[in-house]
């Protein structure tokens, strides 16, 4: 293939200038052998529907999706969703077929790639969630499928808490899965996992401060990641966590789930997400990319 026909892909969103998707992409094409170009695309913030409208009329394949553009995307490929984008009323994955948008969200895919890759899978674990925005709700479908004993969550403003866990009562019942909610207050516990998607966690003038209750072996997930440990992972170690892990995994596992779209070839996360940990150690690159 000549540099003119490679498929084009790209990561859209704003700000983007510290994404990592292009080095992730850039990894698993050079793994699998597929040839393909990945860039950074800046969207205007009033701009989004006419920069993804320009890039597939132009011979664009396919586009990742990150703040603050998730909900307009899946509102864009509102009649052609995978069940996930469905259920997570969010995508970060687009492409054509036939001329026509289709989406689907791959984060929930990710966290639960990246728990097992952790030896947590969520099956018959009580787990608990923090937050209840976007990251929350792409969160809930994957760890319910997965069948988890029980599912809290918890948020600084409860009625939204409450209003995530009524929207998922039907994937409660129908995999017998409880699903509750609360303050961050009386969290109660104990907790085998405990997931922050919350986006308190890198800035340490508005972490939280709560005391969890952490099951013995319990692991820690913050879905933020750094080039440190983050608050929450050190809070959660001082607490008792076993173990500490961020969300780098997850954006890793997110990144294998589009490819896969695309390609039809799952591409192995674990070389990947090792030199990306390296990269970010060496530029000092603490910017999130979800
Ligand atoms: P995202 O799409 O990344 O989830 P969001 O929809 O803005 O972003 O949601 C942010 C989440 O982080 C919310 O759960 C928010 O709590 P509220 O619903 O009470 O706003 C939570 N959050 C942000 N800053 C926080 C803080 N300092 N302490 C506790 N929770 C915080």
């Amino acid at each position: 293939m000549t540099a003119n026909t490679v498929a084009r892909f790209a990561v859209v969103g704003n700000p983007i200038a510290h994404s990592q998707s292009p080095f992730i992409h850039d990894a698993f094409s050079r793994q699998t052998g597929i040839a393909l170009s990945y860039e950074r695309l800046l969207a205007p913030l009033d701009g989004f529907e006419e920069t993804i409208t320009r890039f597939f009329s132009a011979g664009g394949r396919g586009l990742n999706v990150t703040v603050p553009f998730k909900q307009e995307a899946f509102g864009l490929a509102r009649g052609n969703l995978s069940s996930r984008a469905a259920r997570a009323a969010a995508v970060n994955t687009l492409w054509t077929h036939n001329g026509v948008l289709h989406g689907c969200n791959t984060d929930g895919a990710g966290l639960l790639a990246d728990l097992h890759r952790l030896g947590y899978a969520p099956a018959g674990k009580r787990v608990l969630l923090l937050g209840a925005g976007g990251a929350a709700r792409g969160a809930i479908p994957s760890l319910a499928e997965a069948k988890c004993r029980a599912l809290h969550i918890a948020n600084r403003t409860a009625t939204r808490a409450a209003e995530l866990a009524q929207s998922f009562s039907d994937l409660s019942d129908e995999h017998g899965v409880p699903i509750t909610a609360g303050a961050l207050r009386d969290i109660g516990g104990p907790w085998d996992i405990v997931i922050n998607a919350t986006s308190s966690s890198l800035d340490a003038a508005t972490a939280f401060d709560i005391t969890l209750d952490y099951a013995p072996g319990a692991l820690a997930y913050d879905m933020a990641y750094g080039t440190e440990p983050t608050i929450f992972m050190r809070q959660a170690s001082e607490q008792g966590a076993h173990t500490c892990a961020d969300g780098l995994g997850m954006l890793v596992g997110q990144a294998a789930e589009s490819f896969a779209i695309w390609h039809g070839v799952r591409p192995d996360p674990e070389p990947v997400l090792r030199a990306l940990r390296a990269r970010l150690s060496s530029n000092n690159d603490q910017a999130p990319d979800q």
